[in-house]
């Protein structure tokens, strides 16, 4: 409360008036009422009727006969039997172990929406072989690699048996809801009244029973049948044809067109995935909560654990067990609700097609149910069967993110705002004075022009050529602020030429839409349209943005997009884009082609030669390939420091790998433990970010006390010296698509007491970070996985046995990493300004061995900035620890040759001390090498190999 006060009466004071919506948003915030703000399921029209679909009672039924088989899909017509109309059902095998399910109307009145080729779906997913194996009157079996896909007509679902065992079913309640496309009480419905009464014979339940049981449960069936709704009552159910959310309404010129299914994980007792959301990693039953919601929005101060939706929506679900990993992606941009509960599998369905379960036991399994409020219904399948199988099975078909350049995995400083260029020059220039290694410096909304984005305050930034020169000759970057909402002033350059090229989205009467945002009265422009994209894109020209060059990179915020005026401070559904579509078919994509468009914009002005940094608020499936997000507007207390590591591991496993989160809080003022904490984390995040509101305190390091900045300093400098592994790390990302930040359960599938864990993870596979997130504690368990396998501490190599839980002491100076034996990481032991002057600097290689004396690793160098590397102008080594000799090899063919050099090898866990050691490199005479044994800790450090990084050597240890 005092916070919201004081910050009304500041921005009173300052006649901000922006500041003051903000400040009176927050206010609400603190006197509780935000999600007044935002639907829940039962003020969402679409959202109550499917969620009101009685399970078992599927009106969808296949037509066998309507079968048209190609080498690698099929198709089929379903119809609804309670209003005859006519869907077609499209099953695909697709290369890689996927399979691709769509179903549509088969003459729905106009197209619905499908996101084109490109936008999501990197390409047209590659086809492989589906073979009819067998046909009956009621199912319909196909095979591709070794699933089986059974199509059963009546009740509807497919099934998805792989190796004998059921992995993913779909309709097995029921809950199949397509609402077609329709007239206002037009002909359709008066047609599906005389068909409806030739079809009110009832159709039988998911799960068969015995006689007596089935004529109750016929019995039952009848009296729901009657129940059930008519035709006229389907066309007058709620919220149909125009909705009302506060003093919002929703003119709905379509109709109804929500499509929704059930999809189940037979077998499975773990789900994760479908981010945003502020909530565990493992996703929760939605029993007695509102469904996890899938709508991008501006939440002020979110709230925990909860469903509510956030910034971003990936419709990406996992399921995982201690035999297999397999995965479903919704690709819809529409709103979208998921709801989760535990079940078990229908044994007397699967007993009938296979040998499922032998005995009593009951099968656990997961049931979501997916709906939609318009588009259709397309979801792949993939079936894994490992977890690594599952990230390049989705990367296949959405891509993987680029490599970012260095400096973006380094530390960055960001405030609202920086003030000046004077502010700018002392904060600069104090991370030099106290030691700090940052890479960028980032200028939110404040540094404009009245926020007219591509431009400056002359006033307060009269020089930024002159600034970023100064950065520049550090090392560093700027990132300045570039929002979507444009201000509608014709004295503006950027709003009146998208205005005269007509780049905006209209409001349903055809007119500019016109919202409220940061500048006041804003437009914004379609990025859905490529055309839209190109403009855009043109302005991060330094001919068009002035007082920048390569050096500046771009923060995309409020893309949701926020719209403070608008229904849940987003835009109008029915605003429609230049193509025709209404916002309701496509509002989660459009923040991610801002994303995008910034992007071609920072790489057109390099002519493509650098590699771009855009950080973005809003995303959706596909956004990876575009670079960083972070997790929005959080708060400065300990909750919200716990919650970063589930979210981030939400978001990596669907791809997301390059996330972050606002360090110390944007909300509130952290106070010196929490802040030093969230710094130590950080560190070991993805995106590494200071960031705060502009009422907060300032918490630039050397303002805390000297043993928190000292701890502070110590942390982002161990960032800095693990560089090398989380560059190698995103290059394997890029190339595999595995995700960054992992659970454990990546690397160990088969332990089961990893499957909740959220608060340990793993970055690439040879590190385990555990941060502290609990105020004042002494000490803290840490799961330590891997039986036989053994974990160092990176700071004293303390090792810790793999399988068990360990009490470990938590001062406050303590992080808590653990390099995994068995594992090579190159480290950079500089102290330098910033990430770019480290480039030459030499490594120092930790190889920790596993309890066998076996380790290994790679390392991937390039220029840290270019696109060069993409035509091979890298270098990819492999170290290989073995039979007490340490060599490197070339893992690629390259002329690439950096002046990186190898300092020192750190040999950990070596159990006999040697006698001497030796060099081979490749072409020269062996050389004896400097090292010393410590008995105590089991380390053998061998000191300046001194060869490149790039030869070729062995070392053999005596
Ligand atoms: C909202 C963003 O989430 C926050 O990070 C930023 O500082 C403000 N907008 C002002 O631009």
């Amino acid at each position: 409360m005092a916070l919201s006060c004081a910050c009304l009466l500041r921005s009173t004071m300052a006649v901000h008036w922006h500041v003051l919506f903000y400040c009176v948003c927050l206010l609400s915030v603190v006197l509780g009422v935000s999600r007044d703000n935002f639907k829940t399921c039962d003020q969402s029209g679409f959202c109550k009727r499917q969620r009101a679909m009685v399970p078992g009672h599927s009106h969808y039924v296949v037509e066998l006969s309507s079968i048209n088989m190609t080498p690698s899909s099929l198709e089929l017509e379903v119809v609804n039997k309670k209003n005859n109309v006519r869907f077609k059902l499209e099953l695909y095998a697709l290369a890689n172990n996927m399979a691709r399910i769509k179903f549509n109307e088969l003459s729905p009145l106009k197209p619905r929406y499908e996101i084109p080729i490109g936008d999501v779906l990197v390409k047209e997913p590659v086809l492989q072989s589906l073979k009819l194996v067998s046909q009956d009157s009621n199912s319909i079996t196909t095979v591709f690699e070794n699933t089986r896909v059974v199509i059963t007509a009546n009740p509807f679902r497919i099934d998805f048996i792989t190796s004998d065992q059921p992995t993913v079913s779909f309709n097995t309640q029921g809950l199949l809801k397509f609402e077609h496309l329709r007239k206002k009480q037009g002909l359709l419905s008066r047609i599906g009244t005389s068909i409806y009464s030739w079809f009110s014979t009832p159709f039988r339940t998911a799960q068969p029973a015995e006689p007596a049981q089935e004529a109750a449960a016929e019995n039952q069936e009848e009296k729901k049948e009657e129940q059930a709704p008519t035709p006229e009552a389907e066309n007058s159910e709620p919220d149909m044809w125009e909705e009302t959310f506060k003093s919002f309404v929703d003119s709905k010129p379509n109709g109804p067109s929500s499509v929704g299914i059930d999809i189940s994980f037979p077998g499975f007792e773990h789900v994760y995935g479908i981010p945003e959301h502020a909530d565990s990693f493992a996703l929760k039953s939605t029993k007695s909560t509102d469904p996890y919601r899938l709508y991008n929005l501006d939440v002020f101060e979110y709230e925990l654990y909860n469903p509510m939706a956030l910034y971003g929506s990936v419709p990406v679900m996992l399921a995982h067990n201690e035999q297999k990993t397999v995965g479903v992606f919704w690709q819809n941009a529409a709103e979208t609700w998921v709801d989760i509960s535990s079940n078990v599998a229908d044994k007397n369905f699967f007993n009938k097609m296979l040998d499922f379960v032998k005995g009593d036991q009951d099968i656990p399994q997961i049931d979501t149910h997916w709906f939609s409020e318009s588009g259709i219904i397309d979801v792949f399948v993939m079936l894994g069967p490992k977890p690594q199988d599952v990230f390049s099975q989705y990367a296949s078909l959405t891509g993987t993110t680029p490599l970012p350049p260095l400096y973006a995995l380094s530390y960055h400083q960001s405030r609202w705002n920086y003030n000046d260029e004077e502010d700018v020059r002392n904060v600069d220039s104090n991370f030099d004075v106290h030691d700090i290694p940052y890479d960028v410096l980032w200028l939110d909304i404040e540094h404009t022009d009245g926020k007219r984005y591509f431009t400056w305050d002359s006033a307060k930034f009269p020089n930024p050529e002159d600034m970023v020169a100064n950065l520049s000759s550090k090392g560093r970057k700027l990132v300045t602020i570039v929002d979507p909402h444009i201000k509608r002033d014709d004295n503006y350059r950027i709003y009146a030429e998208a205005k005269q090229k007509n780049l905006f989205i209209k409001n349903k009467d055809g007119g500019e839409y016109d919202g409220w945002c940061w500048p006041g009265s804003s437009s914004w422009p379609d990025f859905l349209e490529p055309a839209v994209r190109q403009w855009w894109a043109s302005k991060f020209d330094p001919s068009e943005y002035k007082g920048t060059n390569n050096d500046v990179v771009t923060w995309n915020d409020m893309n949701e997009p926020s719209v403070f005026n608008g229904p849940e401070i987003t835009l109008l559904k029915d605003a429609i884009h230049l193509s025709g579509w209404e916002h309701r078919d496509v509002h989660n994509v459009y923040g991610m082609h801002q994303h995008r468009a910034t992007v071609e914009g920072q790489a057109l002005k390099t002519n493509n030669h650098e590699r771009s940094f855009v950080l973005s608020r809003s995303f959706f499936a596909g956004s990876q390939k575009y670079g960083a997000i972070w997790t929005g507007d959080n708060t400065g207390e300990w909750s919200h420091l716990k919650i970063t590591v589930p979210m981030m591991l939400s978001l990596n496993v669907v791809g997301m790998t390059f996330s972050g989160a606002d360090v110390g809080g944007f909300f509130r003022n952290p106070d010196d433990e929490l802040l030093t904490r969230w710094y130590q984390a950080g560190a070991f995040q993805p995106f590494f970010r200071l960031h705060s509101h502009l009422d907060t305190k300032r918490r630039e390091p050397w303002l805390l006390p000297e043993q928190n900045k000292n701890i502070i300093r110590a942390a982002v400098h161990t960032r800095y010296t693990f560089l090398p592994y989380w560059y190698t790390v995103f290059y394997q990302s890029e190339k595999t698509g595995s995700p960054v930040m992992m659970p454990l359960w990546v690397e160990y599938p088969e332990d089961s007491t990893t499957f909740k864990m959220d608060d340990q993870y793993l970055i690439g596979s040879a590190l385990l970070v555990k941060p502290v997130v609990d105020q004042g504690i002494a000490t803290m368990d840490i799961y330590f996985p891997g039986k036989g396998e053994v974990w160092y501490d990176i700071l004293d190599f303390k090792t810790y046995a793999g399988g068990q839980t360990v009490k470990v002491d938590t001062p406050l100076d303590k992080i808590h990493a653990y390099q995994r034996g068995g594992h090579i990481i190159a480290r950079k032991y500089r102290m330098r300004r910033s990430s770019t002057f480290m480039k030459n600097d030499p490594f120092t290689l930790f190889v920790c061995l596993s309890t066998n004396e076996i380790s290994k690793g790679q390392l991937y160098i390039d220029d840290y900035h270019s696109n060069n590397y993409k035509k091979g102008d890298f270098v990819l080594r492999e170290f290989v620890f073995e039979n007490h000799k340490l060599t490197s090899r070339p893992l690629n063919k390259s002329s690439y040759r950096s002046k990186e050099w190898l300092e020192r090898i750190i040999i950990v866990g070596l159990v006999k001390m040697p006698r001497k050691t030796t060099m081979h490199v490749e072409g020269s005479a062996p050389q004896d090498l400097d090292s010393q044994y410590f008995t105590e800790t089991k380390v053998l450090v061998i000191r300046k190999p001194g060869v490149n990084i790039a030869d070729n050597w062995t070392i053999n240890i005596e």
